[in-house]
């Protein structure tokens, strides 16, 4: 049977760095230790002025292809998941075939979902490569929310990082190694994290006062709006229906899964929903202090973590789950190979 299997991680993180000194020097009211203690993060990585999302995710891909010895003229597909492309159109996946090398034989395509993109781009390789398409997809994550970000926005600024992320995944013949794929999708919720005057509903130049405006920020207009205890609501509903899904679908039990690697949205969040789960600590990832939550980024740069610390080895099996704007979510079950 032609099977799909995640063969190797690897990520880019920008060069500035954003910390809680630099942020509770311009919000007095919350200082280092509230921030850090609220959402488990110290530090973030923005993106230079010049520095988009191809940049970020051609660096993450040609770090993979040089850890992993991959020729660049092997790669059969290209997919990025990324919500801050270069531009509306061309595709940014184009623009990275071009940067990357990679044969003009190949696929390239665009993804637009945030901290789901991940699990969403893994289920679309799996099935390019198990319908025998491609025999391979390099799966690519970058974002840059931070220029979406209005610096007088704390609640936001202290949450975002920006990254990049690069996976291939391959044909395996040793047996099923993705299973248990499950999807959800609520727009309704459209609304809890959304920058309101991008896109082309409400161009820049005629946009009505978004709800940012109405919060008193001084709005550039495109800032992001993120109603954080509806997310933390929504998340808190859909991620223990989802888990149970991904569980039954891939027929696991709970206590068989070595490692829970979820989206790292905030260590708040997490907390919350590892106890409301009964994951054990050493078995549930938090890995974000240093980075932030980095959008699609987070779940790939938390696995190739684990793999650089060695505590994700071949014959493991990982739960990834990916929330968020949307709002949509999804995960799976990984066997590690
Ligand atoms: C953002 C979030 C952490 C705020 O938590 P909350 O408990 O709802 O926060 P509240 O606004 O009620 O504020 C509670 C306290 O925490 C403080 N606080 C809130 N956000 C904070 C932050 N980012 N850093 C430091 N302190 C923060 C408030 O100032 C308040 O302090 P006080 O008790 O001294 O007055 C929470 O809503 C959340 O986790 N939402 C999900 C957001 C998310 O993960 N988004 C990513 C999308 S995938």
């Amino acid at each position: 049977m032609n099977s799909a299997k995640i063969s190797s991680v690897s990520y880019y993180l920008p060069e500035r760095i954003l910390s809680n000194s630099d942020i509770a020097e311009l919000f007095p009211e919350w200082s280092v230790e509230k921030i850090s203690a609220k959402t488990g993060i110290s530090t973030r990585h923005i993106a230079a002025t010049d520095e988009f999302a191809s940049d970020m995710a051609v660096n993450a891909a040609k770090k993979l292809f040089h850890e992993n010895k991959i020729d660049p003229n092997d790669i059969e597909y290209i997919i990025l998941s990324t919500q801050t492309p270069d531009y509306y159109l061309p595709s940014t996946a184009c623009i990275i075939q071009d940067k990357l090398g990679v044969p003009t034989s190949s696929g390239a395509t665009d993804i637009t979902l945030g901290c789901s993109g991940y699990v969403y781009a893994l289920g679309l390789a799996k099935g390019l490569v198990e319908s025998g398409q491609v025999s391979n997809v390099l799966v690519l994550t970058s974002d840059t929310y931070s220029k979406f970000i209005n610096e007088a926005d704390k609640s936001v600024r202290t949450i975002f990082g920006d990254a990049a992320t690069a996976t291939l995944v391959e044909l395996d013949a040793a047996g099923e190694s993705i299973s248990g794929i499950t999807y959800g999708t609520d727009g309704s919720g459209a609304k809890s994290l959304i920058v309101p005057n991008g896109g082309l509903r409400k161009g820049t130049a005629i946009s009505p006062r978004s709800e940012p405006m109405l919060r008193e920020l001084n709005s550039n207009g495109y800032d992001l709006y993120m109603d954080g205890p509806d997310i933390f609501n929504f998340t808190i509903k859909v991620v223990p229906e989802a888990l149970g899904k991904i569980l039954t679908k891939a027929d696991v039990r709970k206590d068989e899964i070595d490692l829970f690697v979820f989206h790292q949205a905030n260590a708040f969040m997490l907390d919350h929903l590892r106890k409301k789960l009964e994951i054990e600590d050493e078995k549930f990832i938090v890995s974000m202090s240093d980075i932030g939550n980095t959008v699609s980024s987070t779940i790939p740069i938390a696995l190739s973590k684990l793999v650089e610390e060695d505590k994700l080895k071949p014959g493991m099996t990982v739960l990834l789950l990916g929330f968020g704007v949307g709002l949509s979510w999804g995960g799976m079950v990984v066997k590690w190979r």
